[in-house]
Protein backbone atom coordinates (compact mmCIF):
# COMPACT_ATOMS: atom_id res chain seq x y z
CA UNK A 1 0.00 0.00 0.00
CA UNK A 2 0.96 3.78 -0.83
CA UNK A 3 2.54 5.75 2.26
CA UNK A 4 0.95 8.97 2.84
CA UNK A 5 3.90 10.65 1.91
CA UNK A 6 4.32 8.60 -1.49
CA UNK A 7 0.68 9.88 -1.74
CA UNK A 8 1.28 13.34 -1.66
CA UNK A 9 4.36 13.57 -4.12
CA UNK A 10 2.06 11.90 -6.63
CA UNK A 11 -0.83 14.47 -6.26
CA UNK A 12 2.10 17.13 -6.10
CA UNK A 13 3.61 15.78 -9.66
CA UNK A 14 0.57 15.51 -11.00
CA UNK A 15 -0.77 19.10 -9.77
CA UNK A 16 2.95 20.30 -10.96
CA UNK A 17 2.60 18.89 -14.71
CA UNK A 18 -1.17 20.36 -15.25
CA UNK A 19 -0.41 23.70 -13.71
CA UNK A 20 2.82 24.49 -15.52
CA UNK A 21 0.57 23.54 -19.07
CA UNK A 22 -1.83 26.35 -18.16
CA UNK A 23 -2.07 29.47 -19.50
CA UNK A 24 -0.08 31.35 -17.60
CA UNK A 25 1.77 28.54 -15.83
CA UNK A 26 0.85 28.21 -12.62
CA UNK A 27 2.31 26.42 -9.14
CA UNK A 28 -0.31 26.33 -6.23
CA UNK A 29 0.36 27.56 -3.35
CA UNK A 30 -0.23 25.09 -0.84
CA UNK A 31 3.10 23.49 -2.03
CA UNK A 32 4.95 26.84 -0.81
CA UNK A 33 5.49 24.93 2.81
CA UNK A 34 7.93 22.40 2.74
CA UNK A 35 10.51 22.63 6.08
CA UNK A 36 12.37 25.51 4.61
CA UNK A 37 9.35 27.04 2.79
CA UNK A 38 7.72 27.00 6.45
CA UNK A 39 10.90 28.48 8.16
CA UNK A 40 10.80 31.17 5.77
CA UNK A 41 7.45 31.95 6.04
CA UNK A 42 7.79 31.88 9.78
CA UNK A 43 10.84 34.56 8.80
CA UNK A 44 8.37 36.64 7.05
CA UNK A 45 6.03 36.94 10.02
CA UNK A 46 8.64 38.59 11.51
CA UNK A 47 9.36 41.52 8.64
CA UNK A 48 8.68 44.88 9.84
CA UNK A 49 7.23 45.26 6.41
CA UNK A 50 4.76 42.03 6.87
CA UNK A 51 2.22 43.09 9.43
CA UNK A 52 -0.86 40.29 9.32
CA UNK A 53 1.00 38.37 12.25
CA UNK A 54 1.72 40.65 14.87
CA UNK A 55 -1.92 42.84 14.05
CA UNK A 56 -3.78 39.08 14.54
CA UNK A 57 -1.98 38.80 17.54
CA UNK A 58 -2.89 41.40 19.17
CA UNK A 59 -6.47 41.35 18.78
CA UNK A 60 -6.47 38.15 19.85
CA UNK A 61 -4.69 38.87 22.84
CA UNK A 62 -7.12 41.72 23.00
CA UNK A 63 -10.72 39.44 22.38
CA UNK A 64 -9.40 35.82 23.83
CA UNK A 65 -11.51 35.80 26.62
CA UNK A 66 -14.54 37.54 24.40
CA UNK A 67 -14.23 34.57 22.16
CA UNK A 68 -13.77 31.91 25.39
CA UNK A 69 -16.69 32.97 27.05
CA UNK A 70 -19.02 32.63 23.74
CA UNK A 71 -17.49 29.19 23.62
CA UNK A 72 -18.86 27.71 27.05
CA UNK A 73 -16.89 24.82 29.13
CA UNK A 74 -14.46 22.02 27.01
CA UNK A 75 -14.63 23.25 23.26
CA UNK A 76 -13.35 21.67 20.36
CA UNK A 77 -11.31 23.48 18.55
CA UNK A 78 -10.01 22.97 14.63
CA UNK A 79 -7.25 25.16 13.28
CA UNK A 80 -7.04 25.18 9.58
CA UNK A 81 -3.18 26.16 8.87
CA UNK A 82 -1.69 26.07 12.12
CA UNK A 83 1.63 27.27 11.50
CA UNK A 84 3.41 27.24 14.63
CA UNK A 85 0.94 27.26 16.72
CA UNK A 86 1.14 30.23 18.62
CA UNK A 87 -1.94 31.77 18.16
CA UNK A 88 -3.82 29.12 19.40
CA UNK A 89 -1.81 29.61 22.43
CA UNK A 90 -3.19 33.04 22.98
CA UNK A 91 -6.82 31.06 22.89
CA UNK A 92 -5.73 28.44 25.18
CA UNK A 93 -4.14 30.10 27.90
CA UNK A 94 -7.47 32.54 27.99
CA UNK A 95 -9.25 29.40 28.37
CA UNK A 96 -6.95 27.97 31.21
CA UNK A 97 -8.12 31.08 33.00
CA UNK A 98 -11.78 30.18 32.65
CA UNK A 99 -10.61 26.85 33.76
CA UNK A 100 -11.92 24.63 30.83
CA UNK A 101 -10.40 22.02 29.04
CA UNK A 102 -10.44 22.10 25.23
CA UNK A 103 -9.77 19.21 22.22
CA UNK A 104 -7.68 20.93 19.34
CA UNK A 105 -7.59 19.21 15.66
CA UNK A 106 -4.38 20.81 14.36
CA UNK A 107 -4.72 20.80 10.66
CA UNK A 108 -1.30 21.85 8.36
CA UNK A 109 0.04 20.34 5.11
CA UNK A 110 3.62 21.16 6.33
CA UNK A 111 4.73 17.97 8.67
CA UNK A 112 7.38 20.50 10.71
CA UNK A 113 4.34 22.95 11.21
CA UNK A 114 2.86 20.34 12.91
CA UNK A 115 4.77 18.99 14.61
CA UNK A 116 5.57 22.63 15.97
CA UNK A 117 2.21 23.20 17.20
CA UNK A 118 1.97 19.92 18.49
CA UNK A 119 4.78 20.46 20.71
CA UNK A 120 4.01 24.12 21.75
CA UNK A 121 -0.02 22.90 22.61
CA UNK A 122 1.40 19.56 24.27
CA UNK A 123 2.86 21.38 27.05
CA UNK A 124 -0.14 22.71 28.03
CA UNK A 125 -2.50 21.01 30.62
CA UNK A 126 -5.90 21.59 30.05
CA UNK A 127 -5.51 20.95 25.97
CA UNK A 128 -5.57 17.75 24.24
CA UNK A 129 -4.14 17.87 20.17
CA UNK A 130 -4.60 15.69 17.57
CA UNK A 131 -2.78 16.42 14.79
CA UNK A 132 -3.49 15.81 10.36
CA UNK A 133 -0.91 16.44 8.08
CA UNK A 134 -3.72 16.84 5.51
CA UNK A 135 -5.58 19.21 3.53
CA UNK A 136 -7.76 21.62 5.02
CA UNK A 137 -10.92 19.93 3.68
CA UNK A 138 -9.69 16.55 4.56
CA UNK A 139 -9.12 17.25 7.84
CA UNK A 140 -11.92 19.47 8.54
CA UNK A 141 -14.18 16.55 7.49
CA UNK A 142 -11.94 14.25 10.25
CA UNK A 143 -12.16 16.37 13.14
CA UNK A 144 -15.79 16.83 12.56
CA UNK A 145 -16.68 13.12 12.27
CA UNK A 146 -14.93 12.43 15.49
CA UNK A 147 -16.26 15.39 17.56
CA UNK A 148 -18.46 15.45 20.50
CA UNK A 149 -22.07 16.35 19.77
CA UNK A 150 -22.26 18.00 23.47
CA UNK A 151 -19.50 20.47 22.84
CA UNK A 152 -19.17 23.66 20.73
CA UNK A 153 -16.46 24.09 18.23
CA UNK A 154 -14.78 26.50 16.52
CA UNK A 155 -12.82 26.67 13.62
CA UNK A 156 -9.96 28.71 13.13
CA UNK A 157 -9.13 30.01 9.71
CA UNK A 158 -6.47 32.98 10.86
CA UNK A 159 -3.20 34.53 9.07
CA UNK A 160 -5.48 35.30 6.25
CA UNK A 161 -5.02 32.42 4.52
CA UNK A 162 -8.83 32.50 3.10
CA UNK A 163 -6.46 35.04 0.85
CA UNK A 164 -5.55 32.15 -1.25
CA UNK A 165 -8.79 31.67 -2.34
CA UNK A 166 -10.63 33.13 -5.13
CA UNK A 167 -13.96 34.33 -4.49
CA UNK A 168 -15.87 31.40 -5.09
CA UNK A 169 -13.36 28.69 -3.57
CA UNK A 170 -13.72 31.42 -0.49
CA UNK A 171 -17.38 31.07 -0.74
CA UNK A 172 -17.43 27.45 -1.38
CA UNK A 173 -14.45 27.07 1.61
CA UNK A 174 -16.78 28.64 3.91
CA UNK A 175 -19.76 26.93 2.69
CA UNK A 176 -17.85 23.74 3.57
CA UNK A 177 -16.95 24.75 7.03
CA UNK A 178 -20.26 25.45 8.00
CA UNK A 179 -21.44 22.26 6.73
CA UNK A 180 -19.12 20.64 9.04
CA UNK A 181 -20.59 22.42 11.92
CA UNK A 182 -23.61 22.66 13.96
CA UNK A 183 -25.52 25.65 14.80
CA UNK A 184 -24.12 27.60 17.53
CA UNK A 185 -20.37 26.90 16.56
CA UNK A 186 -18.25 29.35 15.50
CA UNK A 187 -15.58 30.29 12.67
CA UNK A 188 -12.61 32.83 13.54
CA UNK A 189 -11.49 34.02 10.57
CA UNK A 190 -8.89 36.25 9.96
CA UNK A 191 -8.72 38.69 7.01
CA UNK A 192 -6.32 41.26 6.02
CA UNK A 193 -7.50 44.67 4.50
CA UNK A 194 -7.19 46.37 1.45
CA UNK A 195 -4.72 49.14 2.12
CA UNK A 196 -2.11 51.57 0.24
CA UNK A 197 -0.18 49.53 -2.59
CA UNK A 198 3.10 51.32 -1.84
CA UNK A 199 2.63 49.26 1.85
CA UNK A 200 1.52 45.64 0.32
CA UNK A 201 4.12 45.72 -2.16
CA UNK A 202 6.63 45.66 0.11
CA UNK A 203 4.81 43.00 2.57
CA UNK A 204 4.82 40.47 -0.77
CA UNK A 205 8.68 41.98 -1.97
CA UNK A 206 10.57 42.86 0.99
CA UNK A 207 13.85 45.06 1.01
CA UNK A 208 15.57 41.79 2.67
CA UNK A 209 14.35 39.23 0.23
CA UNK A 210 13.46 36.88 1.98
CA UNK A 211 9.59 36.62 0.58
CA UNK A 212 11.82 36.31 -2.92
CA UNK A 213 13.27 33.32 -1.52
CA UNK A 214 10.29 31.72 0.01
CA UNK A 215 8.58 32.18 -3.20
CA UNK A 216 11.53 30.61 -5.27
CA UNK A 217 12.01 27.81 -3.05
CA UNK A 218 9.59 25.95 -4.54
CA UNK A 219 11.43 25.64 -7.63
CA UNK A 220 13.82 24.10 -5.02
CA UNK A 221 11.52 22.31 -3.35
CA UNK A 222 10.36 20.83 -7.23
CA UNK A 223 13.76 20.13 -8.10
CA UNK A 224 14.35 18.14 -4.98
CA UNK A 225 11.58 16.16 -4.96
CA UNK A 226 10.17 15.92 -8.23
CA UNK A 227 14.45 15.73 -9.80
CA UNK A 228 13.38 18.75 -11.85
CA UNK A 229 16.33 21.03 -13.50
CA UNK A 230 14.63 24.40 -12.53
CA UNK A 231 17.76 26.89 -12.88
CA UNK A 232 17.37 29.62 -9.82
CA UNK A 233 19.12 32.22 -11.34
CA UNK A 234 17.35 32.29 -13.56
CA UNK A 235 13.96 33.22 -12.23
CA UNK A 236 13.28 36.60 -10.66
CA UNK A 237 10.36 37.51 -7.55
CA UNK A 238 7.73 39.79 -8.91
CA UNK A 239 4.93 40.89 -6.49
CA UNK A 240 2.00 42.45 -8.65
CA UNK A 241 -0.79 44.25 -7.22
CA UNK A 242 -3.64 43.45 -9.24
CA UNK A 243 -6.22 46.26 -8.42
CA UNK A 244 -9.42 44.83 -10.51
CA UNK A 245 -9.41 41.24 -8.84
CA UNK A 246 -8.23 43.11 -5.24
CA UNK A 247 -5.55 40.79 -4.48
CA UNK A 248 -1.76 40.35 -4.37
CA UNK A 249 -0.30 38.06 -7.09
CA UNK A 250 3.32 36.53 -6.74
CA UNK A 251 5.25 35.22 -9.40
CA UNK A 252 8.67 34.02 -10.45
CA UNK A 253 9.89 35.51 -14.04
CA UNK A 254 11.63 33.54 -16.20
CA UNK A 255 14.85 35.99 -16.98
CA UNK A 256 15.64 33.77 -20.49
CA UNK A 257 14.24 31.20 -22.73
CA UNK A 258 14.82 28.31 -21.07
CA UNK A 259 13.85 24.84 -20.90
CA UNK A 260 13.12 22.77 -17.73
CA UNK A 261 12.90 19.41 -17.05
CA UNK A 262 10.63 17.43 -14.50
CA UNK A 263 11.45 13.70 -14.14
CA UNK A 264 8.82 12.80 -11.90
CA UNK A 265 5.74 14.29 -14.35
CA UNK A 266 7.83 13.12 -16.98
CA UNK A 267 7.53 16.35 -18.63
CA UNK A 268 10.03 19.04 -19.77
CA UNK A 269 8.88 22.56 -20.09
CA UNK A 270 9.58 25.43 -21.92
CA UNK A 271 9.38 29.31 -20.79
CA UNK A 272 10.13 32.09 -22.84
CA UNK A 273 12.12 35.23 -21.72
CA UNK A 274 9.99 37.14 -19.38
CA UNK A 275 7.20 34.78 -19.01
CA UNK A 276 5.59 34.21 -15.46
CA UNK A 277 5.01 31.11 -13.33
CA UNK A 278 1.89 32.30 -11.12
CA UNK A 279 2.26 31.03 -7.61
CA UNK A 280 0.40 32.55 -5.05
CA UNK A 281 -3.23 35.10 -4.93
CA UNK A 282 -3.44 36.74 -1.67
CA UNK A 283 -7.17 38.67 -1.46
CA UNK A 284 -7.34 41.38 0.32
CA UNK A 285 -10.82 42.67 1.68
CA UNK A 286 -12.69 45.65 2.78
CA UNK A 287 -14.31 44.68 6.55
CA UNK A 288 -17.80 44.35 5.10
CA UNK A 289 -16.59 41.70 1.98
CA UNK A 290 -15.21 39.83 4.91
CA UNK A 291 -18.18 39.39 6.77
CA UNK A 292 -20.99 39.13 3.55
CA UNK A 293 -19.01 36.19 2.90
CA UNK A 294 -19.50 34.56 5.98
CA UNK A 295 -22.68 35.61 5.83
CA UNK A 296 -23.48 33.74 2.25
CA UNK A 297 -22.32 31.08 3.62
CA UNK A 298 -24.67 30.24 6.88
CA UNK A 299 -22.82 32.17 9.62
CA UNK A 300 -24.10 35.24 11.43
CA UNK A 301 -21.35 37.98 12.15
CA UNK A 302 -21.08 38.07 16.28
CA UNK A 303 -18.51 40.20 16.30
CA UNK A 304 -15.36 42.19 14.05
CA UNK A 305 -12.43 43.16 15.05
CA UNK A 306 -10.25 45.40 13.36
CA UNK A 307 -6.60 47.10 13.93
CA UNK A 308 -7.13 49.98 11.37
CA UNK A 309 -3.66 51.02 11.33
CA UNK A 310 -2.09 47.51 10.38
CA UNK A 311 -5.22 46.81 8.24
CA UNK A 312 -6.04 43.69 9.52
CA UNK A 313 -9.54 42.51 10.37
CA UNK A 314 -11.03 39.36 13.15
CA UNK A 315 -14.50 38.52 12.86
CA UNK A 316 -16.38 35.84 14.97
CA UNK A 317 -19.00 34.20 12.44
CA UNK A 318 -21.62 31.80 14.65
CA UNK A 319 -23.60 29.23 12.47
CA UNK A 320 -27.11 29.59 11.76
C1 LIG B 1 -0.13 32.57 4.72
C2 LIG B 1 -1.30 32.80 2.67
C3 LIG B 1 -1.73 34.31 4.46
O1 LIG B 1 -0.85 35.53 1.61
O2 LIG B 1 0.03 36.79 3.13
C4 LIG B 1 3.27 35.69 2.78
C5 LIG B 1 1.50 33.84 2.52
N1 LIG B 1 2.93 34.93 0.81
N2 LIG B 1 4.08 36.34 1.94
C6 LIG B 1 -0.16 35.69 2.62
C7 LIG B 1 2.54 34.81 2.07
C8 LIG B 1 3.89 35.87 0.74
C9 LIG B 1 0.41 34.47 3.34
N3 LIG B 1 -0.67 33.53 3.78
Amino acid sequence: MLQVSDRLIIDFAADVARDLALTPKQLQSKYLYDALGSSLFDAICHLPWYRITRAERRLLEQHAATVVRMLGDDPEIIELGCGSGEKLVILAEALQASGGHALVHLIDISSQALEQSERRLGRLQHVSVVGHRDTYEVGLRRAAAARDPGARMLVLLLGSNIGNFDAPAADEFLRGIRGALAPGDFLLLGGDLVKPVADLLLAYDDPLGVTAAFNRNLLVRINRELGATFDLASFDHRAVWNAAAQRIEMHLVSRADQDVAIEAAGLRVSFARGEHIWTESSYKYLPEQLEAMGQRSGFDVAHQWMDRDAGFALTLFEAQ
